[in-house]
């Protein structure tokens, strides 16, 4: 099939590559040109494990192109929408300037026959609005909204290989052929059996929030457990795993640590919350702001427990910090739990060095006032304190002995609950996890 992909960040340019990848004449398209330009030129614009060799084979095929220009979409059938809906600044509510661009941009070059698939993020009730502008430019296409589960790090594996696919259709005929056009292009995947949910456009919109706010409010769950592991003693690691082996519950996203971050849980509970607001249900989602404020409480323990350790007082002290990204095996730092704590270390008068494996480029341009540094041997020479925020494979195996040669003062804080406490302390180690003893 011929399909269009708008918007080519983390999500869409992912999806391009694999839409190529299950036989599709893909076009790639997005309003910056530079991203554009490195796309074509089988550069990836940012990190992501497997994308680098997919993009070159979905080049190399033929069957994928980039491009800048909203006309390139005209000729294919399906348009599927993957531009990004940030938070609005200052609000809680989602961004959907360029969800609302993206539809102006596709609208002057859809056929009759054509399906659109929203992919974006967005407030409950989008589609049903952005359903009757296709219906106006052109009444023979149709809105299809199909959300995106994909994680970062694992954005190749999770697209070719979804654990659901979602479809939220129109009412009547046009739905019905809409969702034949999908059961093409989704062929491969539903060949391997993958549940597919077929429902209307407000529950397709609303699985994807609940879906987040879900993962969000398991991980604020078990920090709050943290905080009461931490005053009365407990091991909150050792929580998990007992309460894990129910299978009602389950041991996933229950790690305790810095807390969740990145360019989709905290903004999607925000929108959330918000759009609840605007359909006058703010109570059945106030919830979600607890969720929300002990997940940045974890922050300001992380900070705590720093000033601490360091008798008192953050400064001048030289911090080593491992971790930028919101997340091992990603380069983003957006709403980045290692990076807030590292720029609030610096604002107490703390000399920090930060290192992080993909993400420095990044967090330099957020953050340039920090000092970054190339690798852990760099951050961590004559460190007062050593702080694992990102739990980089490198960085869980770590070797504590060889790392208290390099160190000041041989003092750690764990803040993702991924070391050893028995073999740092065995190596002199002072260790800190939060809510471990
Ligand atoms: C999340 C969802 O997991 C995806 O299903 C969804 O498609 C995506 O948002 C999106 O809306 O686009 P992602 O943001 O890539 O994916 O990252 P996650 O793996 O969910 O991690 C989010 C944050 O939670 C990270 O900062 C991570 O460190 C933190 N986390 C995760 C914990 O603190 N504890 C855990 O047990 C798990």
């Amino acid at each position: 099939m011929r399909v269009s992909v708008v918007g080519c960040g983390y999500l869409g340019a992912v999806h391009a590559a694999c839409m190529t990848e299950v036989g599709h004449e893909v076009v790639g398209i997005d309003v910056d040109e530079a991203k554009i330009a490195a796309l074509s030129a089988g550069e990836t614009p940012f990190f992501e494990p497997e994308f680098g060799e997919l993009l070159e084979r979905a080049l190399s095929s033929g069957r994928l192109r980039f491009s800048t220009k909203s006309a390139d979409a005209a000729g294919s059938q399906v348009h599927f929408v993957c531009v990004g809906t940030p938070q609005k600044a200052g609000e809680n509510a989602a961004d959907m300037r360029y969800v609302d661009a993206a539809f102006t941009a596709l609208a002057d070059h859809l056929a009759p026959g054509d399906v659109v698939v929203g992919k974006s993020t967005v407030p409950v009730g989008t589609a049903t609005r952005l359903a009757a502008r296709v219906a106006e430019v052109q009444p023979g296409a149709t809105l299809v909204w199909n959300p995106e589960f994909l994680r970062e790090g694992f954005a190749v594996q999770d697209t070719l290989h979804p654990d659901r696919i979602v479809y939220g259709l129109p009412e009547g005929p046009a739905g019905q052929r809409a969702r034949a056009v999908l059961d093409e292009v989704y062929a491969a995947p539903l060949a391997e059996g993958m549940p597919l949910v077929v429902t209307d456009y407000p529950t397709a919109e609303l699985v994807k929030v609940a879906a987040n706010s879900f993962l969000a409010t398991k991980i604020s769950f078990i920090n709050a457990m943290a905080e009461l592991c931490e005053v009365a003693g407990g091991d909150v690691s050792a929580l998990a795993d007992a309460i894990g082996h129910d299978d009602r519950i389950g041991r996933r996203f229950l790690n305790a640590g810095l807390g969740f971050g990145g360019g989709c849980l905290p903004k999607d509970i925000r929108a959330f919350m918000a759009r609840a607001g605007e359909l006058g249900a703010d109570q059945a989602l106030t919830f979600l702001r607890e969720v929300d404020t002990i997940n940045l409480r974890r922050r300001d323990r992380v900070v705590e427990i720093a000033r601490q350790v360091l008798d008192g007082s953050l400064a001048g002290r030289t911090i080593a910090v491992l971790g930028a990204a919101f997340k091992p095996n990603s380069d983003d730092v957006r709403d980045s739990p290692a990076l807030d704590v590292a720029a609030r270390l610096h604002g107490h008068g703390a000399q920090v060095r930060v290192t992080d494996p993909h993400a420095l480029a990044n967090a330099a341009r957020i953050h340039p006032d920090l000092r970054y540094v190339a690798d852990v041997k760099q951050a961590v020479a004559d460190a007062d304190l050593v702080l694992l925020l990102t739990e980089w494979r490198e960085y869980v195996d770590l070797d504590p002995t060889e790392l208290a040669i390099q160190v000041r003062s041989t003092t750690i804080i764990d803040a993702r609950n991924v070391l050893d406490p028995q073999a740092w302390r065995n190596a002199g180690w002072t260790y800190r996890g939060l809510g471990r003893p």
